[in-house]
């Protein structure tokens, strides 16, 4: 079968479009380049010989096949040239008007079998082929930036582009050595849909200063995994960028979640566009720099110190509770493991030892340092013997009155001044601090699950837990090399708040058949660096479980836009959890 589109024209070779042109002339494909003036053609020429260069440098490309795709490539101010291309790919500024009016000529020029495809990021490709007389061959085509290294395209159909066409265009994607997804005609498309989404409820998070920038980024890039928080990716795409793309994700969608938080406005209305302005949701050494200079902050006071923590009792014999049991051991902290019997609490140590043996087995853990640490960990039934330790962190079922009942007791059982922690990640730490005669000493320590590998705490302080309380799981952190994020007791912490709504709105980008379950998920990985897509994490995590933190959260802020998707409501009913019941939004057992 004869290649898709031998010839293609891009028109517009800043960014994107010298991006574009190198990879189709890579391909072998004659290139015809038009930019908008002979200064700008040349200049273009240059960004094309010097990327190419740069690429031969670092051994990314041969200096002979360098030679050979300049060859391909022709650059000139003429867009009538654009008439012998099969395909005109249009990358130039992100603009309505200027595109549409590029699209009437591009449409008078060309013969009528010619595909027109815009590189738009934000605008309606629609609106942009009804400026044509053949809105059928009509598409968007949506690279990512740098070209070179990012695999993911969206092929994007309107309601009346051709099917096939848009099949040729994904061909042509595949022949570049891209990875193609459909998506239909909506503002941010698939990755940038669900992306904005995101990074504005960050921006809404940092703006009601539930949380520090650095605590925030520290969170998302700790406990899930992402290549960059969201403020500091923020700053990176530029606060400018953003805002326009969430305005045009909101004419849309009208949905309270996509409206640019105000913040943005405020900062873009500075001149603080993050780092190219060298300045955003942080300061940069200088305009264009990546390098944060730390600042100081106005409100800035001295912390109170934290309490001696010398013991610790931990309360459970489950999954959290042994992993965090490793934790405080492997630091050197002499630590009770307290379950409801003496049996479950010999289990749950020998569940322990079995964690240190792979440790051992994989090298990273020395027989020394497993006898040191399992040598630290006395296992009892009996809540009596937490008397005496400096810090109780409770791990038991997420269920408030079995946290509540626990709490209770240990209010009568522990020593005075001793701090009692909580591990929820759904239930209200004062919950838990009210069910105590001393609530100013209890606090939320939201481990990630597996405990001994994830680096993030979540410190949860209630507006009763008192500043050394605080201070101490702090301090204790930093001593058992855990990242300490501190934030108030509202539901889902950062994480959580953070997280699932954005799984929620895959959901519902699903259900709403927009694009399929594959499609989403290598949008997101490849197009965001994530490590999982959203299905897949749902499905490890579970449907269940997710669908509970969705309740809690929609329930905490009463937001429309947080309610779940009924898809995810109909898959919990009809059992389909995720990998734990073999099947999810994937089937995992007949895999
Ligand atoms: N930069 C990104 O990260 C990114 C990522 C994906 C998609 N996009 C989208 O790609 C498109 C291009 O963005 P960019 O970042 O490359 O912009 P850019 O400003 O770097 O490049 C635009 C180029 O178009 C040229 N141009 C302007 N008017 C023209 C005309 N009438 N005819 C021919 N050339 C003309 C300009 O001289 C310039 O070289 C936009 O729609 C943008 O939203 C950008």
């Amino acid at each position: 079968m004869e290649r898709p589109f031998p010839t293609v024209a891009v028109v517009g070779l800043g960014t994107m479009g010298a991006g574009v042109a190198v990879a189709l002339a890579r391909s072998g494909r004659r290139v015809i380049g038009v930019e908008a003036g002979p200064t700008q053609a040349l200049r273009a020429l240059d960004r094309i010989e010097a990327s190419t260069a740069r690429a031969v440098e670092r051994g990314r490309l041969e200096a002979e096949e360098r030679a050979a795709l300049l060859a391909l490539i022709e650059v000139g101010d003429d867009l009538t040239a654009a008439a012998r291309a099969d395909l005109v790919v249009e990358e130039v500024p992100e603009d309505l008007e200027l595109k549409r009016s590029l699209f009437a000529e591009l449409d008078r020029i060309c013969p009528p079998e010619t595909v027109l495809a815009t590189g738009t990021t934000a605008l309606s490709v629609t609106r942009i082929a009804a400026a044509t007389s053949r809105p059928e061959r009509v598409l968007g085509v949506h690279f990512f930036n740098p070209v070179h290294t990012m695999r993911l395209v969206e092929v994007v159909r309107t309601v009346l582009t051709d099917p096939q066409v848009a099949e040729g265009v994904a061909e042509l994607a595949r022949d570049l050595g891209k990875e193609p997804v459909a998506a239909g005609d909506r503002a941010g498309f698939i990755a940038n849909g669900l992306l904005f989404a995101y990074l504005n409820q960050a921006a809404a998070m940092f703006e009601s200063r539930y949380a520090t920038r650095e605590d925030i980024d520290a969170a998302m890039r700790l406990g899930c995994g992402l290549p960059m928080g969201p403020l500091a990716l923020l700053d990176l795409i530029g606060i400018d960028t953003a805002r326009t793309v969430l305005e045009a994700m909101y004419a849309q969608s009208k949905d309270r979640l996509h409206a640019p938080a105000p913040i943005l406005g405020q900062l873009v209305a500075a001149g603080l566009l993050g780092r190219k302005s060298g300045r955003g949701f942080y300061a940069y050494e200088a305009p264009g720099s990546s390098k944060v200079v730390p600042e100081a902050r106005a409100d800035a006071r001295p912390r109170a110190a934290g309490r001696e923590v010398r013991s610790i009792g931990v309360c459970g014999s489950g999954t959290m509770a042994t992993g965090i049991v490793e934790v405080f051991a492997k630091a050197g902290f002499p630590v009770l493991l307290a379950a409801r019997s003496q049996e479950k609490a010999e289990r749950a140590k020998a569940q322990l030892a079995r964690s240190l043996e792979r440790s051992v087995a994989r090298g990273r853990l020395s027989e020394q340092a497993r006898d040191a640490a399992l040598a630290l960990v006395t296992p009892t039934g009996s809540y009596r013997d937490l008397a005496e330790v400096d810090l109780v962190v409770e791990a038991v079922a997420e269920d408030l009155a079995v946290k509540r009942e626990l709490f209770a007791a240990l209010d009568e059982l522990v020593k005075p001044g001793a701090v009692l922690a909580t591990t929820t990640s759904s239930l209200p730490v004062i919950s838990c601090a009210t069910a105590t005669s001393r609530p100013r000493d209890v606090v939320g320590m939201h481990f990630f699950n597996p405990a001994p590998a994830m680096k993030l705490v979540e410190v949860v302080s209630t507006v009763l837990t008192a500043e050394d309380v605080t201070a101490t799981v702090l301090e204790l952190c930093a001593k058992v090399r855990k990242h300490p994020v501190e934030c108030g007791d509202r539901a889902g912490f950062i994480v959580n708040a953070l997280l699932f709504p954005y799984l929620n709105d895959a959901v519902r980008m699903l259900q709403e058949h927009y694009a399929t379950v594959d499609d989403i998920d290598t949008a997101m990985k490849l197009g965001c660096g994530y490590p999982m897509g959203p299905f897949e994490l749902l499905d490890v995590v579970g449907l269940d479980v997710s669908l509970t933190i969705e309740q809690v959260l929609h329930q905490e802020f009463r937001e429309p836009g947080l309610a779940a998707a009924p898809l995810l409501e109909h898959l919990v009913a009809a059992g389909c959890l995720g990998r734990k019941t073999g099947r999810g939004f994937r089937d995992h057992a007949r895999r």
